[in-house]
């Protein structure tokens, strides 16, 4: 990668693991913010300016992964100063909870070939590995001309299958993020800052 990646700091330690295994949680919600809206958009200008050096002159497709990586893939092609191409894919693997079930499924492909192209998959967060390996492995059968990976969050901790990130944003602690895409059960996609979602105890 390209010079040191930014750490988003440890919170209580082991808390929210513990508490997520307890069976007294009630609900979750938003809590402290883990990486601030400025800190994402200096951090994504740095990234795509890495990414503009070194694809210069050879217009990459930018593969963002549905829905998470939306808003990150948004910010990222225009701090891009060079011309880039951008198409989706969606997978799913996590259910309605926050671990990963393990099993990745590919449900809505691609509408661009990238036989012979630059591609780089943009994704929100990895975690155990296994949905990007597999996404990386579906895409090496098309033969593109070089296959790369830009994570806005890695949780290098989590990690289950080995996977080569290319381009990290932040290296995260073991806990559940919420916010500038990424969502528990369908909510939160909208927050504009990166926020630790917490559980809540009954009173
Ligand atoms: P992996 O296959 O275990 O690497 O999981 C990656 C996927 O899990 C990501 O694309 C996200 O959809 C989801 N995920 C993992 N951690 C988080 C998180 O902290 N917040 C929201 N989604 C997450
Ligand atoms: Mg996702």
């Amino acid at each position: 990668m390209h010079g040191e990646v930014p750490r988003a700091a440890e919170g209580e330690p082991g808390a929210s693991q513990k508490a997520s295994r307890a069976e007294t949680i009630v609900d979750r919600r938003v809590g402290r913010i883990l990486i601030s809206r400025d800190e994402i958009a200096a951090r994504v200008t740095e990234l795509g300016e890495a990414i503009g050096r070194d694809y210069a002159g050879r217009a990459p497709v930018l593969v963002g992964v549905l829905k998470g990586a939306v808003v990150f893939m948004a910010d990222l092609l225009r701090a891009i100063p060079t011309a880039a191409a951008m198409d989706f894919m969606a997978v799913s693997s996590y259910g309605s909870g926050t671990r990963s079930s393990g099993v990745v499924r590919l449900t809505a492909d691609l509408s661009l070939s990238i036989e012979g192209r630059d591609v780089i998959i943009v994704e929100d967060v990895i975690d155990s590995g296994r949905t990007i390996s597999y996404l990386r492995r579906n895409l090496a059968t098309r033969h593109p001309r070089s296959l790369a990976l830009c994570g806005l969050l890695d949780k290098v901790s989590r990690r289950e299958v080995d996977v080569n990130v290319d381009y990290v944003g932040f290296v995260i602690p073991d806990e559940f993020v919420v916010g500038y895409g990424l969502d528990y059960d369908g909510r939160h996609r909208e927050l504009p800052d990166l926020a630790v979602l917490e559980p809540v105890a009954p009173a």
